[in-house]
């Protein structure tokens, strides 16, 4: 089993989505699976120029010499595709949805119907790699309000990239109330982010050994870490 994952946080190893990623992948490791921390803040990805030089000129490949084919290396054989993001403006990061726009240079222009008849582009995946699966997706983001409903137009988005991508979006976790996870030193706090943090290893490992997060340990995930009213009025009074 191999795990890749995108940190799409511009804030990169001091974001609370690599406090959240760390945890889930170092569960996955503990399930031997083979992991990669990808921190896009690192690397020089520029914006699609939108040429479809990719498409039209030479198949799968891309124009602008930069970071981009490090980092797509990775999906060779990876089996699950991890894109961890703050929550933007409702959804992915402008340097997540950088690199998402540049990964169109490894997909197919082709186009087939799905099983509800609706247009979308054929399955390259399978065909690059001898007949491979494309590799399922979780998807993991934080933000700052604290309910989980902010999270709607990012699970809409993801489930429709998924779905043109040919695969499905397995794993949602999705964290309101984010900026809280790296107050760690705070003493009253603590207990409730070690406590938060070990439900991520578990995510981590079922991830890993399941495919799936449990129901049970989802709906652990999805609780309020501390409730909303105090949350809020925190921020207000700071
Ligand atoms: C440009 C920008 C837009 C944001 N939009 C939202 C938003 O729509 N909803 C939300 O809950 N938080 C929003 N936030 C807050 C971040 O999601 C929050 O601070 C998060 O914890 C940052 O995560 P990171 O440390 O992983 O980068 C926004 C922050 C910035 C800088």
């Amino acid at each position: 089993m191999k795990i890749v994952a995108y940190n799409g946080s511009p804030k990169g190893k001091k974001s609370t989505t690599h406090i959240m990623l760390n945890e889930v992948l170092k569960g996955a490791m503990e399930q031997g699976a083979e992991v990669v921390n990808y921190t896009l803040s690192e690397k020089n990805i520029n914006h699609c120029k939108g040429c479809l030089h990719c498409w039209y000129v030479n198949k799968n490949e891309c124009i602008i010499n930069d970071d981009m084919n490090e980092a797509i290396s990775y999906f060779q054989d990876m089996d699950i595709l991890i894109l961890a993001t703050p929550l933007y403006f409702d959804n992915v990061s402008g340097m997540l949805k950088v690199f998402l726009d540049r990964c169109i240079a490894y997909g197919s222009y082709f186009i087939e119907k799905d099983e509800n008849n609706e247009s979308k582009h054929l399955d390259s995946f399978k065909e690059k790699h001898g007949g491979k699966q494309a590799p399922r997706i979780v998807v993991i983001c934080n933000g700052g309000f604290a309910e989980q409903s902010q999270f709607q137009a990012i699970e809409f988005m993801m489930d429709r990239m998924a779905r043109n991508m040919s695969t499905e979006v397995v794993a949602k976790i999705f964290r309101g109330q984010g900026p809280l996870l790296s107050m760690g030193s705070n003493e009253q706090l603590k207990p409730i982010i070690e406590n938060y943090k070990r439900l991520l290893r578990q995510a981590g490992r079922d991830i890993a050994s399941k495919g799936i997060i449990t129901d049970a340990i989802q709906i652990e995930l999805d609780k309020e870490l501390i409730p909303i009213d105090v949350y809020n009025s925190n921020i207000n009074n700071r």
